[in-house]
């Protein structure tokens, strides 16, 4: 992982491999950048000029040697106008630097974007982008490639900060930052790898090896023998068509006093996602490798939380299974009884993330949260709706559902909220059980949420349906890390920090 440390020296005089300088619309100056321009006599300003630098946030421009400093580059970054700088204008320009100095050779960076005046946030949140973004994008799964190219040089940025008030701020901010990128490091290099590798044995194995690489956090793996005692039908059920065995497991991270009631979070882990007898079609089912990202976030989440020693209790618990057609598959039609005890008629085996989840929801009573909040790649009908820029939210508590709004706000890592009405229960009636597994065309997202708030009845709870923002499609197909930076965000909101 990346290292972040604060420098405060004189930008000029120190020998470095890369200096990144934040420029203005109409090419003003931020105060480094001035410096720079002074020390080079008023060269960087003519250079700008020439290459006719907009200035846009994250346009970049790289140059070489430029007299005056001892830094073998400078990188200058557009922040756009500088009235107008926004949270995400800032997040696109230290993407942008990042990506620059990525490209280049450099080992060590001094960024002064530190500098930059940010729209309603602090030297504390800058911290944490910068070192978030710029650990994110020197991310690279290429574990699986017999030739692993240039891996990424970039090794520590320093983050200048003249104003020494800062320094505490800045230095929480980048820690914070790093500890999410690792999270999310994790989170990404699970959800790329293939069904064929990450299987729910799998999964079990990396979060006791997260256990062990943390003495706050303890793994509990439940077994399908232990699930039938439960009564976990609906697992069960949709495990029974594959080979690999499901698991259920069970993460504690304490970092508050026992009696202090911990916030659950809840991630779907469907290491694949054929649809089952109702198979799902051939084109792009490859990505369904990726149904187990919201136990990856959970995984990811208790890395984050371990290594920033939050004063909270969190349990993760991660129902993870496969959903493979075969002669010992559930079917449609048949009538499963879940944990807790309400029957379930399944209308269609490929709505199996919300029957996975009901079990691993009741399962979680016993841990007496303060709020639960589930993290599942549940629905097509979610990128409909929203497409991959907002992870669907959806809740019976409108403070939970604020909280976890206004964190996706602060960390740029945004969901948007649907109704989750008792008119849409309608849809879910059942002639033969309690209640069925889909609810029709209309409403998707709100109607698998409507299922997963029945086995949510005795605490406050909320759903993130991530099907939309947990990876890219196409060309540049992978994991994105989304939603740790939201849930991580919601954590550090919740210790008052
Ligand atoms: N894992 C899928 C949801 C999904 C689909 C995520 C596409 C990302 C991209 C889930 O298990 C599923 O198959 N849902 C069905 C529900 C339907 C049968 C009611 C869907 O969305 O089609
Ligand atoms: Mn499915
Ligand atoms: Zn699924």
């Amino acid at each position: 992982m990346m290292d972040f440390a604060r420098q405060s020296g004189s930008l000029i005089k120190k020998r470095s491999d890369c200096l990144i300088v934040g420029i203005f619309e109409k090419r003003k100056p931020t105060p480094a950048a001035e410096t720079l321009d002074q020390a080079s006599d008023g060269l960087l300003g003519k250079i700008l000029k020439r290459e006719n630098f907009k200035a846009n946030p994250g346009d970049t421009l790289t140059i070489h040697h430029l007299p005056g400093c001892r830094a073998e580059r400078v990188i200058a970054v557009g922040l756009g106008e500088r009235k107008k700088l926004t949270g995400k204008s800032f997040a696109k320009a230290v993407e942008g630097a990042a990506r620059a100095v990525l490209a280049t050779a450099a080992k060590k960076a001094v960024c002064t974007l530190m500098e930059a005046p940010v729209q309603g946030h602090d030297a504390r949140w800058k911290a944490r982008q910068i070192a978030l973004r710029f650990a994110d994008a020197a991310y690279r799964f290429t574990e699986l490639k017999s030739e692993s190219g240039d891996p990424p040089r970039l090794k520590q940025v320093d983050l200048h900060c003249p104003d020494k008030e800062d320094g505490e701020a800045v230095d929480r901010g980048a820690e914070e930052g790093r500890s999410i990128a690792t999270g999310m490091k994790l989170v990404k290099d699970l959800a790329n790898l293939p069904g064929n590798i990450c299987t729910p044995t799998y999964l079990a194995e990396q979060a006791r090896h997260l256990a062990d690489r943390h003495g706050t956090v303890k793994v509990t793996v439940l077994e399908e023998s232990d699930m039938e005692k439960l009564g976990m039908g609906a697992l069960l059920a949709v495990s029974r068509g594959s080979r690999q065995p499901a698991k259920l497991i069970v993460l504690e991270y304490r970092g508050a006093k026992a009696k202090d009631k911990p916030i659950a979070v809840v991630g779907k882990g469907l290491t694949f996602d054929a649809g089952g007898i109702s198979l799902k079609p051939a084109q792009n089912m490859d990505e369904m490798k990726y149904d187990m990202c919201g136990g990856a976030t959970v995984l990811g989440l208790v890395e984050t939380a371990a290594l920033l020693d939050m004063p909270l209790n969190l349990v993760g618990v991660i129902p993870s299974s496969e959903n493979l057609p075969g002669g010992n598959a559930f079917k449609p039609g048949d009538v499963i009884k879940s944990m807790s005890g309400k029957t379930i008629e399944v209308l269609n085996t490929d709505a199996e993330g919300r029957l996975i989840l009901c079990d691993a929801l009741t399962y979680t009573e016993r841990f007496e949260p303060r709020a639960v909040i589930d993290v599942a790649t549940l629905t097509g009908a979610c990128i409909v709706a929203l497409g991959r820029h907002a992870s669907g939210l959806l809740g019976n508590d409108d403070d939970l559902c604020r909280a976890l709004l206004d964190a996706g706000e602060t960390s740029l890592d945004r969901a948007w909220r649907l109704p989750l009405w008792d008119e849409y229960q309608e849809q879910l009636k059942s002639n033969f059980a309690d209640l069925a597994n889909i609810g029709g065309r209309d409403a998707g997202t709100i109607t698998a949420a409507c299922f997963l708030a029945r086995f949510a009845e005795k605490f406050k709870w909320a759903h993130l349906d991530i099907a939309g923002t947990a990876w890219n499609t196409g060309q540049n197909k992978g994991a994105t890390g989304r939603p740790l930076p939201l849930l991580a965000q919601y954590l550090l909101d919740q210790t008052g920090a």
